[in-house]
């Protein structure tokens, strides 16, 4: 893992802050990372040829590393902005038996200049924070890199047709009596966090990204309970 980029403590302490409440979300279940990824591994399994793998804001690779085993998997590739997040990916994935390979950095430049071809591009809830363009950049890219026959699979805050951003906050808002397992400061920093920073698309948005991106097919493989995040695959 290249390791110029040197956390100092007060970055640390606020990724770790962060980083236990977002593990609280997944153990809990509150964005149905189990389904999900559950699914991922359906699709995955299911492939006969060995499959080069590319997780696009891996974070720490938890599901991930569940949802890889018993799979044909070639090799893993995690890129990730959080270098403390990439120490847990490395312990997460020593399972695996392929080569790994993590690399800190923007994925959205990394894809940029990215050559090496994958069979499968992951992901899972990275995306939202860009905007329309920056997204469409991003699937721009995977398009490119992915070798014939590969696959685009993600799992992104999605708005319906026709839902603005308000409303799908407020539809957010609608989580908190299921969340029980955050207190009152975890759900105000969580929530804040999302209006702050998450960008939904809606349904639709999603199929036309995809064939500005190049992708002639685009399949709904989950649709969250709460209808607020959505599985996508594009080829
Ligand atoms: C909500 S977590 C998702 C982690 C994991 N993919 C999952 O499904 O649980 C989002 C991750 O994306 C990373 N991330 C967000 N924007 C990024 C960017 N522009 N470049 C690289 N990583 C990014 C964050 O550091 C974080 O680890």
């Amino acid at each position: 893992m290249p390791s110029s980029f040197v956390p100092d403590e007060t970055t640390i302490s606020l990724f770790q802050q962060h980083w236990r409440v977002y593990r609280i979300m997944v153990e809990e279940n509150f964005l149905c990372h189990r389904e999900v990824y559950d699914r991922l591994h359906e699709f995955l399994a299911e492939l006969e040829a060995p499959f080069r793998f590319l997780d696009v804001g891996c974070g720490d690779a938890a599901c991930a590393a569940v949802a890889l085993k018993e799979t044909p998997i070639a090799s893993y590739h995690g890129i990730d902005l959080a270098p403390e997040a990439l120490v847990k990916a490395q312990i997460n994935l020593t399972d695996l038996s392929c080569p790994v390979s993590l690399e800190v950095g923007d994925y959205a430049h990394a894809l940029h200049h990215r050559t090496a071809p994958a069979d499968v591009v992951w992901i899972g809830l990275s995306l939202h924070h860009s905007r329309r363009r920056g997204k469409l950049t991003v699937m721009r890219d995977v398009r490119r890199i992915l070798a014939p026959g590969g696959i685009l699979l993600f799992y992104e805050n999605t708005r319906r047709d026709g839902e603005s951003r308000d409303e799908w906050l407020a539809r957010w808002d609608l989580q908190r009596p299921a969340w029980t397992a955050y207190d009152d400061a975890d759900w105000t920093m969580m929530r804040n966090h999302v209006r702050a920073a998450d960008y939904p698309e809606t349904c639709s948005d999603w199929h036309r990204m995809a064939e500005a991106a190049g992708f002639s097919e685009v399949r709904e493989l989950f649709v969250a309970p709460t209808d607020l995040f959505r599985m996508y695959a594009m080829a």
